[in-house]
């Protein structure tokens, strides 16, 4: 944390000298709300009880690869925040770890778009470790300076969960009482039992989903955890992801957890997946030849000839380039 802090104050210093007085937004700005972005993401606490104000747009859409799309401020808020403070209340050992602190890989300001690499670190108190996890983000902001898409890439979560989960597995067993050391059947127990408790507690009246606690760990025993990257499939590990947000709005949550997955643990199409189009708002950052300064006193619709006119200049000169480096290495 404070490593990524440092980093990132430094970075805005620097924008700060270099950005002359302009009404449109300077890149500084952009550093800033992905740093009060990431800092939010590493004190998660402090958004769900309201000390720092959301950094997400009322109408935000964010795509997290390994699970789904979700829409809207509150549903986002619970799924980037909440999921880690419940997480993080709970004694036994969790399967997904609580972000602790980041540093900044790579970040690239076209606005109102940003590409960001943040390196997180995840913690697992009960083993007393942490495991960086790779987190790449475009991110469109609106006018107010707020999240209005993100599209969030967790690079190589499944080495991540193929990696960290063995590491867990004797201090399951052990808060389990479980002399197996199958890792498999200490994950499937663990789910079904983290599960089963959240929809035993808070899924009551007509937001009940099982039977019984006993109905609910049949059925979580029985389907299958699924693999890392499947956390939005109809499958025990998406259960267990959305366990955690169950208390905020039981009516919502709860069918995620139950048989039948809801909105959310449900069978997804891999084209249609790939190929939807999720955001409200494009992630490309089309103002990026847009120099406020230079077009001041330049009428709007000359600007947006202006604009397309160099967007196509860079397009043809990477072109150009491409084919020169193709060329010369075909002549080795
Ligand atoms: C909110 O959470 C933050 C971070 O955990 C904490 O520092 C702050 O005291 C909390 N504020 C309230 C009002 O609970
Ligand atoms: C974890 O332990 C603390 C201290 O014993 C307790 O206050 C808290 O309620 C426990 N959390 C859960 C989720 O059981
Ligand atoms: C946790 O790890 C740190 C550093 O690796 C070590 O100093 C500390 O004693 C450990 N704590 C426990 C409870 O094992
Ligand atoms: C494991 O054993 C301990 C001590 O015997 C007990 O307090 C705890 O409830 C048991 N846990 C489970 C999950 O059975
Ligand atoms: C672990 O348990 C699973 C499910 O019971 C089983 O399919 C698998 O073969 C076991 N693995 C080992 C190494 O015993
Ligand atoms: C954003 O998209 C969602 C669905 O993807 C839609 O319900 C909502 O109305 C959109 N908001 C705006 C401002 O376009
Ligand atoms: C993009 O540039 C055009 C001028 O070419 C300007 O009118 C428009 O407001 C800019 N859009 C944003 C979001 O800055």
């Amino acid at each position: 944390m404070v490593l990524g802090a440092l980093a990132f104050s430094a970075f805005i210093a620097a924008f700060q000298l270099l950005a002359p007085a302009l009404a449109f937004r300077q890149p500084y700005e952009y550093l800033e709300a992905i740093q009060t972005f990431a800092v939010a993401f590493t004190n998660p606490s402090s958004v769900i009880n309201g000390s720092i104000s959301s950094p997400l747009a009322e109408n935000v859409v964010g795509r997290i690869d390994v699970t789904t799309t979700f829409v809207g401020q509150e549903l986002n808020t619970e799924y980037l925040f909440g999921l880690f403070v419940e997480g993080a209340s709970e004694n036994s050992t969790q399967l997904i770890g609580s972000p602790s602190s980041y540093t900044t890989q790579s970040l690239v300001v076209e606005p109102p778009i940003v590409a960001v690499s943040l390196i997180n670190n995840l913690i697992y108190p009960t083993i007393n470790s942490s495991f960086p996890l790779q987190i790449d983000l475009f991110i469109a902001f609106d006018d107010d300076m707020k999240i209005i898409s993100y599209d969030a890439i967790l690079r190589r979560w499944s080495e991540f969960f193929t990696y960290v989960v063995p590491l867990l597995a004797p201090q399951i067993a052990k808060e389990l009482n479980s002399t197996t050391t199958n890792t498999t059947e200490l994950v499937t127990m663990k789910t079904a039992i983290d599960v089963c408790g959240m929809s035993t507690e808070y899924c009551t009246g007509d937001n009940q989903v099982y039977d019984s606690n006993d109905a609910c760990m049949e059925f979580m025993t029985q389907i299958a955890f699924g693999n890392p990257w499947e956390g939005g499939m109809d499958n025990g590990w998406c259960r267990y992801i959305h366990k955690n947000m169950v208390k905020y709005r039981p009516e919502v949550h709860c069918p995620h957890i139950g048989p039948t997955g809801g909105d959310m643990c449900i069978a997804r199409d891999y084209v249609q997946l790939t190929e939807d189009m999720p955001f409200n708002s494009t992630l490309l950052s089309y103002n990026a030849s847009y120099n406020a300064l230079d077009l001041k006193n330049v009428p709007d619709h000359n600007q947006n000839e202006l604009v397309a006119i160099e967007t196509e200049i860079v397009y043809m000169t990477t072109v150009a380039f491409v084919s020169h480096f193709f060329q010369s290495r075909t002549s080795y």
